[in-house]
């Protein structure tokens, strides 16, 4: 995909991923529609994107959800690519957390990436690219970590058979399967408190391989190797 100028909807665009990629596609000449729980952050990033267009949505809501991807498209006449950054965790043993954690877990991590992905996917033409972040944890499923583990291993696989349908299409179905990142994410978890982690990599570092990502039309990005991530074609 050629970044500049090109039409993407970033949900999450409130969180420190999600509004560091907003900044670089506006300054790489894209066109991004934001899309964010938090109003007042929503306003700054757009504010520091060229005041790009801005929506508010709730994950838990997923027509609001899809809705929000027909905004996007009609707000930039079309869609190149949606890039979902949502996500929030929980922490402690699966029978201490309740079924109402578990299941907003699963609503954020998984059925609203999955709500705008598939309502983008009819919108996004050959070239295009439909977008998630997952994470490790989705293959390391460690301890005190299931819902969130869990959630994020069902929109990798999800994600995986998507692709095969997109394929034939010409649309790239990418997977950003991240490491912990510096972020602040874990002390946002809904529920109990994030085991000691080592520093995470720097916000940077994903910006970097997500805009080089969405450039090749790759499948996937995770940690590797010569630098801390790697994209894979
Ligand atoms: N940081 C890490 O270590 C790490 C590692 C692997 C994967 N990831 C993934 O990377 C993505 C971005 O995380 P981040 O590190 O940038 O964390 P973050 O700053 O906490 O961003 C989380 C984003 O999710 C949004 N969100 C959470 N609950 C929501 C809800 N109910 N409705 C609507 N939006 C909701 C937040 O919106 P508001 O801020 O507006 O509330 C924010 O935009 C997530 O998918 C996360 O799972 C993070």
């Amino acid at each position: 995909m050629e970044m500049r100028g090109a039409r993407i909807l970033v949900p999450g665009a409130t969180g420190r991923i999600g509004s560091a990629l907003v900044e670089r596609l506006h300054a790489l000449g894209a066109r991004p529609a934001l899309a964010g729980r938090d109003p007042d952050t929503l306003a700054r990033v757009s504010a520091r994107s060229g005041h790009a267009p801005a929506r508010t949505f709730e994950a838990w809501d997923l027509d609001a959800c899809a809705r929000t991807v027909d905004w996007a498209a009609a707000e930039l006449g079309g869609l190149d690519g949606v890039v979902v950054c949502v996500g929030v965790a929980a922490f402690g043993p699966a029978p201490e957390v309740s079924d109402a954690v578990a299941e907003h877990l699963t609503a954020v991590n998984a059925l609203a990436p999955m709500a705008f992905l598939r309502a983008a996917a009819p919108q996004v033409t050959e070239g295009g690219v439909l977008a998630a972040v997952t994470g490790v944890v989705a293959e390391a499923a460690p301890a005190r970590m299931a819902d969130y583990a869990a959630a994020k291993a069902a929109l990798a696989t999800w994600l995986t058979a998507v692709r095969r349908e997109q394929r034939r299409r010409g649309v790239s179905v990418l997977e950003i399967n991240l490491p912990h990142m510096d972020t602040g994410f874990a002390a946002r978890a809904v529920r109990g408190e994030a085991p000691r982690l080592p520093r995470g990599l720097p916000v940077e570092e994903a910006v970097d391989a997500v805009v080089a990502a969405l450039s090749d039309g790759a499948r996937l990005v995770r940690p590797g190797t010569p630098g801390p991530l790697e994209v894979v074609r």
